[in-house]
């Protein structure tokens, strides 16, 4: 009879850790998840009112400045990542990173809505219980104007981008893709 005691315990713990991703992906996305219309929201006004050129501090400067603020408030590890970073210094992605991202790709050309990708783990860091959470960032219209392809780029956005991202990789994008990620570390 002992020998069954730590099976039963396991089974009883089974829902509970269930629950518990469900309640921690709830949690991390009505913490996290507001930042991403405002953000395109601001995108959007950008382009209309400076041009593509002149939008570029809101993915450079606004974004990130949301996101610090966020990790200020929560105490949360919160970053933009890609397979395809335009800022390889913020936005490389680390292996579960990676990873994710192609399950993205792959979820999102076997018919999975790109906007409603997202993945949920709790995984070890360090011997340490961490849970991780990751949304998908589809490639809408406006982001074309600066993640499409690169023949297709305003000429003096080109040069812009050039001279601070000389090693720019996030082009070629159509709509619809998945142009990276939004990625939260939160130590349980
Ligand atoms: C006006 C130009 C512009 C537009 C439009 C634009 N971006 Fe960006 N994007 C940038 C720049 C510049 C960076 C590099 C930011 C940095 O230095 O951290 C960037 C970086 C990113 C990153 C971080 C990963 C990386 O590649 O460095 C993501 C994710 C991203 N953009 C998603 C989007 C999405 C989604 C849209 C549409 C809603 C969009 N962008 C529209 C200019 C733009």
């Amino acid at each position: 009879m002992k020998a069954f005691l730590p099976i039963t315990l396991l089974l009883a713990a089974l829902p509970a850790l269930a629950q518990d991703i469900g309640v921690l992906t709830a949690e991390t996305k009505k913490t996290v998840l507001p930042v991403v219309p405002k953000v395109v929201s601001a995108m959007q006004e950008a382009v209309a009112e400076k041009g593509v050129a002149g939008a570029i501090p809101v993915c450079k400067e606004l974004a990130p400045a949301l996101i610090k603020e966020k990790r200020k408030e929560t105490g949360w590890d919160i970053r933009r990542v890609s397979l395809k970073a335009r800022n390889a210094e913020r936005g490389t992605p680390d292996l579960w990173e990676a990873r994710v991202l192609a399950d993205f790709d792959i979820r999102a050309a076997n018919g999975e809505k790109p906007e409603t990708l997202e993945k949920s783990e709790i995984v070890t860091i360090d011997g340490k219980p961490v849970f991780r959470y990751m949304k998908a960032l589809p490639v809408g219209e406006v982001c074309l104007k600066c993640h499409g392809p690169a023949d297709g780029l305003d000429a003096g956005l080109k040069a812009k981008l050039g001279e601070t991202y000389p090693h720019d990789q996030a082009t070629g994008y159509s709509q619809g893709q998945i142009r990276g990620a939004l990625t939260v570390k939160r130590p349980l």
